[in-house]
């Protein structure tokens, strides 16, 4: 794993966007995994700038997101479909079709968690994957004891997960208990993922994450078992790593075909 330390979360999601960038660049048809939450805002507004100032193209851009709360409708304003529209797809031109959220009010989880990893595979499978982190270390809505070979399912939130998103309800008693997310074999069968956190809050997890033994008791350190995973974090989230000193190292070392 790359492990990228940056003084802010600023800094961290510039990077993160330029990766974005790169490969929406270089394979205008890319597929897209994209996580909600606040973690990437930071990186959905760059490319929006990107977007309108520098003509990034999103048209033939194909999207997945990780995940969204059972009961909701699209339309109500805390569901993962309206963080999207509102924080990013309403701010590019992406198409409509090409993009997809869990449907929360799908009548048969079952069937429609079967036909959404059948929909990634015949888009040819998801390009990079951005993901944030739980307090708890997960990813996606995949919470400690997740399978590590999970694929898309329903999930039960943790009393802890329904506390930190609380803000987007009003109260933890009203964040719903379900959510249908993505795996985490369904993460790992992405071609790239790129791991962001910021605050301390993030920095036990990510600790885990990336220095602690692979276990489901943290689903985000079995990104170590993938090829290509990067990880992009501030000076807040990289508190509990023993390791920065050699991170820094190599970040400061990387060829200059590599940097972006
Ligand atoms: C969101 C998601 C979650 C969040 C995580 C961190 O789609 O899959 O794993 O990335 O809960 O949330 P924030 O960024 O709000 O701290």
């Amino acid at each position: 794993m790359e492990i990228i330390i940056q003084p802010n979360a600023e800094e961290a999601s510039m990077i993160a966007a330029r990766h974005v960038a790169r490969l929406v660049r270089d394979k205008p048809n890319a597929v897209l995994g994209l996580a909600t939450g606040s973690t990437p805002l930071m990186m959905y507004r760059e490319l929006v700038r990107m977007h309108k100032e520098q003509g990034l193209d999103f048209s033939e851009v194909t999207t997945f997101n990780l995940d969204e709360y059972v009961g909701l409708s699209p339309e109500h304003p805390a569901s993962y479909h309206a963080f999207m529209w509102d924080n990013f797809f309403s701010h590019i031109n992406v198409k409509r079709e090409r993009v997809h959220i869990p449907d929360g009010l799908s009548s048969h989880v079952p069937a429609f968690c079967r036909k959404y990893e059948e929909t990634i595979v015949a888009a040819g499978g998801i390009d990079l994957q951005v993901l944030g982190i739980g307090s708890d270390g997960h990813i996606g809505f995949n919470e400690p004891s997740s399978s590590l070979a999970s694929r898309t399912r329903i999930k039960t939130l943790t009393a802890q997960t329904r506390e930190d998103n609380a803000k987007a309800f009003g109260s933890a008693e009203k964040v719903p208990f379900h959510v249908i997310t993505m795996g985490v074999g369904t993460i790992m069968d992405t071609r790239h993922v790129i791991i962001l956190a910021f605050g301390e809050k993030k920095a036990e997890a990510i600790a885990g994450a990336v220095e602690g033994a692979i276990t489901a008791m943290n689903p985000a350190s079995i990104l170590q078992m993938h090829p290509v995973a990067t990880c992009i974090i501030d000076e807040g989230a990289a508190t509990k790593l023993k390791r920065t000193e050699y991170y820094r190292w190599v970040y400061d070392r990387k060829p200059e075909w590599q940097k972006l």
